[in-house]
């Protein structure tokens, strides 16, 4: 248990690797955050600057984050440190790694919060609580929700403990398993909404909103916010990646595996904005009314259904192990960092990791209640550390992962772990070199 090295799971096949590693990506950013940024932030303009980013930006910065790990065969600090001392590069290179399990502590306290809600809603869908109420006024459910901080206080700490539970005992048996047969319901019970959508009116304007760009919307905070969730959806410049990477055998092809890692991701955020804005468009709701949007919206759709009842409990219970697999990888790097660097054992380390993410939670929810007025930086807490690990933390730290194995890291080693040749070789070089890290830095500096 208390082995030093080898602390979570090993990948006992490729397929485990994949289903890990999308266990990570697909999450909460998918079915909430995506469609609420693209309602926020102008539809296909953003969709279509988001799959740039993903596929010029993220796949790359992915591939680097499994190289360095793989070459470190360690967390994600001390592969960082591993590969720059064998390369003959600064020790400094270890700070990339130190940020990311920084950024995945603060995002684990707003992402529980959320996860909160979903259990919240997985209840109320199955006692019927949230069923009445979006039938009565649409969206009140939600609004009262928020007004109750020990509601929330309860969901958010729930959340949390399951989250330590399953991590403390190890990740391979239970939720591996588990998440082999759940995922693909999510994306079952994502087909029959859509399926639902177009059997209502707002099903074509959904399309055109999703999918034919309105050019004038293009501008700067649109571009950074595609961004800084492409890196949120895959997982990315949080040492996560490097960390299950580090436990990957030679034999699996980075770039194939990224490909379908980033596949499997996008898709399924695209079928949630198109399972949610038909909805939102029939019922005439306001596509740009934030974190609360699915929260909101599909409740009307589960009313108006039939066994609607039955589907919304469990689509909510699917988005929350959804959540769960994404949760347990945000407390890993931190639970691993503990106990590697103090003599605290795996569960002391897990307790005391969860314990100061939960605390921070508390702060992110009181933000939409007792703490409203309280707007550092004119945002509230919950929107602080969302838009500080997003547009910040994580572009910066994969920024820090893609120079390092684009320019520091000798061709030789990059060609063994690809496995690439001619050109091959001449695009990866192009895009880590130049495409990606000059991609980041111009999205950057325009925003700022
Ligand atoms: N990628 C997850 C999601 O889309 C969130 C997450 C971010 C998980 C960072 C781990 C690390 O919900």
């Amino acid at each position: 248990m208390a082995n030093k090295t080898h602390t979570h799971a090993q990948w006992s096949s490729r397929t485990a690797f994949v289903l890990a590693a999308t266990g990570s990506a697909v999450g909460l950013g998918n079915i909430w955050k995506f469609p609420y940024m693209v309602g926020e932030s102008g539809g296909a303009v953003f969709v279509l600057v988001y799959l740039c980013c993903i596929a010029l930006i993220g796949l790359p910065i992915l591939v680097s984050e499994w190289l360095v790990g793989r070459r470190g065969q360690s967390n994600p600090i001390n592969s960082m440190l591993k590969v720059s001392r064998d390369e003959g590069r600064s020790p400094a290179w270890a700070l990339v790694g130190l940020a990311g399990v920084l950024g995945s502590f603060l995002i684990l306290s707003f992402y529980s919060v959320v996860g909160g809600w979903s259990l919240n809603y997985t209840w109320g869908s199955a006692t019927g609580g949230v069923g009445e109420s979006a039938g009565v006024a649409l969206g009140d459910y939600f609004g009262a929700l928020l007004e109750q901080p020990w509601t929330l206080f309860g969901w958010h700490t729930l959340f949390m403990i399951v989250t330590f539970a399953i991590v403390a005992c190890g990740v391979k048996g239970g939720l591996e398993r588990a998440a082999k047969w759940l995922m693909p319901l999510l994306i079952v019970a994502l087909v029959v909404l859509i399926g639902y959508g177009t059997t209502t009116t707002g099903f074509g304007q959904a399309a055109d909103f999703m999918f034919s760009p309105d050019w004038s919307k293009l501008n700067g905070s649109v571009v950074l916010a595609a961004l800084g969730h492409a890196f949120f959806t895959l997982s990315l410049g949080m040492g996560i990646m490097m960390a299950y990477g580090s436990y990957l055998g030679q034999d699996v092809d980075l770039i194939k595996t990224a490909r379908t890692v980033v596949i499997l991701d996008t898709v399924i955020a695209l079928a949630a904005g198109m399972a949610i804005f038909p909805v939102v468009f029939a019922n005439g709701q306001d596509a740009g009314s934030g974190p609360g949007l699915i929260f909101a919206t599909l409740p009307v759709a589960f009313a108006d259904m039939p066994a609607g009842m039955l589907f919304g409990t469990l689509f909510f219970a699917l988005l929350t192990i959804a959540a769960l697999t994404s949760a347990i990888s945000l407390l890993e790097p931190v639970t691993e960092f503990l106990e590697e660097r103090t003599p605290l054992p795996r569960i002391g380390a897990a307790l005391v990791a969860a314990l100061a993410a939960w605390a921070l939670g508390i702060a992110a929810l009181l933000s939409f209640n007792l703490w409203s007025g309280f707007t550092p930086f004119g945002l509230g807490v919950f929107d602080l550390l969302d838009t500080l690990t997003a547009k910040f933390m994580l572009p910066l730290t994969g920024l820090g992962a893609i120079v390092f194995v684009g320019w520091f890291v000798k061709s030789e080693g990059v060609n063994q772990e690809l496995a690439l040749g001619g050109t091959g070789e001449m695009i990866w070089r192009i895009v880590s070199r130049f495409v990606a890290p000059i991609g980041v830095i111009v999205v950057f500096v325009s925003s700022l």
